[in-house]
């Protein structure tokens, strides 16, 4: 565990990690996330104008039913803060406007059985969600069709101007499909993300608490503000 003084110190530490395992040819599969948290990452990303043309990304979540050029789906996000600045080699995120979405899932499972990957990038819920994996979410899910709970609405509500338009459901990598990274890289700042890191590192290892399953991993990084650090006593 690395607790900086500012997020901002955090992302860079975190930046580093990553910006050394693609130069040095570890990262052959970057795992991403969204949300408000790696963006100071993404930030350091492209501005560093790092080669990145043998890396493949594979995202972690996207909402059901919003296009690409929907400014709220997470493909968006993913091309605003970093694709159509740097040069991966392909980027992969499960498509929430797919037919059938049960097979997209399995698709989706396909592509990340032919890249492993190498590190994950992860946030944490208030409530200890990764990825969209609420709790009670089985740790064997592998990706799954996810109904958000109203929690989880409500947090991502910020983002949407009116409330009906934040999705009901979305696609997610299972807790078993984020286990199998080689190496977890989770990023957590600020006071609201406190009571969910001690959860993670204190708790039992219980599905009420997802992100606990981290315990059981074996390459996991925190990478925390002294904010989301507070009540590690
Ligand atoms: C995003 C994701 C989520 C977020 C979490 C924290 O792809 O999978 O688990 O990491 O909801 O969100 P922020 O960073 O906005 O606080």
């Amino acid at each position: 565990m690395h607790i900086f003084k500012t997020s901002d110190e955090a992302a860079k530490y975190a930046y580093e990690l990553i910006e050394k395992g693609i130069r040095e040819g570890q990262i052959r599969t970057l795992g991403l996330a969204t949300g408000g948290t790696p963006l100071k990452l993404y930030a350091y990303m492209r501005h560093a104008g790092l080669d990145v043309s043998n890396v493949t990304t594979v995202n972690l979540d996207e909402y059901v039913g919003l296009k690409d050029t929907d400014e709220h789906s997470y493909r968006y996000y993913m091309e605003k803060e970093l694709f159509s600045h740097m040069n991966f080699k392909q980027s992969y995120l499960p498509d929430g406007t797919a037919e059938d979405l049960e097979e997209e899932c399995a698709r989706y499972e396909r592509i990340l059985k032919t890249h492993p990957v190498d590190l994950q990038v992860l946030g944490i819920g208030k409530n200890g969600h990764i990825g969209f994996n609420e709790p009670g979410t089985s740790f064997d899910s592998r990706t799954h069709i996810v109904e958000l709970t109203e929690s989880t609405r409500e947090a991502n509500r910020r983002f949407f101007e009116r409330e009906e338009d934040v999705p009901d459901r979305a696609l997610s990598m299972g807790i078993a499909s984020i286990m199998d990274a080689k190496k977890i890289v989770l990023l957590a700042f600020g006071k609201s993300k406190a009571e969910a890191v001690r959860s993670m590192i204190k708790g039992p290892v219980d599905e009420a608490c997802p992100a606990s399953v981290l315990q059981m991993h074996p390459n996991v990084v925190v990478v925390a503000d002294e904010d989301a650090a507070s009540l590690l006593e």
